[in-house]
Formats: structure tokens, C-alpha cells, sequence
């Protein structure tokens, strides 16, 4: 079981940059600044699951200033440690639940984190926070993937993900409750070490229908942070709702 830093415990964020080093490749960052950029406008910007600042760093960098949620203190002590770091301020707590100072033109929720809460009941109550932190006419970002079932077998309930040399993923489906456990496994020093992760994966229309609970709509969809079209080929989405104003 998970403690208090949930499953980006001090293990895990040792590891994060390197084991996600592809994910900090300025070819990925940039065209996410470019879009987080343009919607920001003047205001601040609140990223949920701020973890090691991939993004807020090069954000505020880019003169937005940014307030991140994080769970995890292992994850966050990471961020400040990097230069800028102690200049974004990090909340700690759940941020489906956890309240911060001030209202945003912007929040953010990338690389799938959204589907780190488990039930629907804690996805909707997110979408409920972050709207009540934006401004009238305030953006709501998140990137997530599309739920890969057309991949899985009838009948399966694992399927591989990736496949090295020294490292393994297998994600494991529970249809029935839209579950999905990622199972990591790594060869570290010789030893293999394994990692567990339970998500709640959801689709697109759902997300949209948590958004109009909270007194948001769709402005955008696409499949990557260039604008590439939204299609029934894409494997993930980009998705922007609008705060609407009274
Ligand atoms: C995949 S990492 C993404 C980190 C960062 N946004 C990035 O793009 O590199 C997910 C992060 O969200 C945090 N997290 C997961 N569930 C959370 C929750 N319910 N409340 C706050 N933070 C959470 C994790 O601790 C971790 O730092």
C-alpha cells in the first residue's frame, strides 16, 4: 500500500526525471509551453501534479507565474532542489480536494495524471476544484490517453506496453470499473524492482460531462499539443474546457 506520498514516494522520485527522461526532451516540452503560454494570457497558472516541475519550471521560465498541487513531499523537495524551484509555490494534498490562494487563468493536468484518481466520485470533485480556482472565461487543460480497449482481446484483461531490455510494462484492465493497474518492472542495479500503479481510465465525452457538472464546457480537443486533428486513430487527447461566465 502507498503511503502518505501516494505512489511517487521517494523510490519513485529519485528515479522520475531519468526514468522519464524522453517526456523532459525539449521537442516534447516546448510545443506544451507554447499552448499553456497562449491560454495563460496575463494571469497565474495552477498545474495539479506539479511533481519535479517538467513543466512549471520551464513555464514560469517563460514568465507565467505558477501555483502547483502535489501529493507527494519526495516529489515536490525534488522540484525547489532545481534552479527556480523555490521561487513556484507547491501546495501538498489531493488535488481533487485541496484549496489554494488566489484564482487562475489557467490549470492543468498532463501525461495522464487525471487518471491517477481511482473513482469517478474524485475525477468530477477535481473538475468541481479547479473550476472554483478559475477566473470567469479560465482554461481547464488536460492531456491524457484514450482508453487502449480496442487493443485488448476479448477475454484478455493484460496488455504489454513496453518492452526492453531492462524494462517491462504491463497494464492490467478491469472492464467493469474502467480500472487499470500499470504494472512497471526494471532491472536497478542488477535487481528487478516493480511498481504497481491503479488508474481510472476515462473517455473523452465522460471528462466533457465532469466539465459541464463543474460549470465548464469543451473549447478544444486535439490529439497532441501541435493542434494535430482529434480522430478516432488518436491514442491521445489534448482537451481544453472553458470556466463559463455567469
Ligand atoms: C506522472 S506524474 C506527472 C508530474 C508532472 N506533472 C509532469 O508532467 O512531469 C504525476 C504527479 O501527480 C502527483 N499526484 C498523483 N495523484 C495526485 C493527487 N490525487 N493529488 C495531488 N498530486 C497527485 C504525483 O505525486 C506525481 O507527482
Amino acid at each position: 500500500m502507498p503511503g502518505d506520498d501516494g505512489y511517487f514516494d521517494e523510490r519513485v522520485a529519485a528515479r522520475y526525471d531519468e526514468s522519464s527522461a524522453d517526456m523532459f526532451d525539449p521537442a516534447v516540452v516546448d510545443p506544451v509551453l507554447d499552448f499553456l503560454v497562449e491560454l495563460a494570457g496575463d494571469g497565474r497558472a495552477l498545474e495539479l501534479g506539479i511533481g519535479t516541475g517538467r513543466i512549471a519550471l520551464p513555464l514560469a521560465r517563460r514568465g507565467v507565474p505558477v501555483h502547483g498541487i502535489e501529493l507527494s513531499k519526495a516529489m515536490a523537495s525534488k522540484l525547489r532542489a532545481k534552479p527556480g524551484g523555490e521561487d513556484i509555490g507547491v501546495t501538498i494534498g489531493d488535488f481533487a480536494t485541496t484549496t489554494v490562494n488566489g484564482t487562475f487563468s489557467l490549470a492543468y493536468l498532463v501525461f495522464n495524471t487525471i487518471l491517477n484518481l481511482t473513482t469517478q466520485a474524485a475525477q468530477v470533485a477535481c473538475f468541481r476544484n479547479v473550476a472554483a480556482h478559475l477566473e470567469p472565461g479560465g482554461c481547464f487543460v488536460i492531456e491524457v490517453g484514450i482508453p487502449e480497449l480496442q487493443r485488448l482481446p476479448p477475454g484478455e484483461t493484460f496488455r504489454v506496453f513496453h518492452a526492453s531490455v531492462s524494462r517491462w510494462g504491463i497494464d492490467e484492465y478491469d472492464v467493469a470499473n474502467q480500472g487499470l493497474i500499470s504494472h512497471h518492472f526494471e532491472i536497478v542495479d542488477g535487481r528487478l524492482e516493480r511498481n504497481s500503479v491503479p488508474f481510472r481510465y476515462t473517455w473523452p465525452s465522460e471528462l466533457d460531462l465532469m466539465a459541464q457538472l463543474a460549470g465548464m464546457s469543451l473549447r478544444e480537443r486535439w490529439s497532441g499539443w501541435k493542434r494535430e486533428p482529434f480522430t478516432s486513430d488518436s491514442r491521445n487527447h489534448v482537451s481544453v474546457w472553458e470556466k463559463l461566465r455567469d
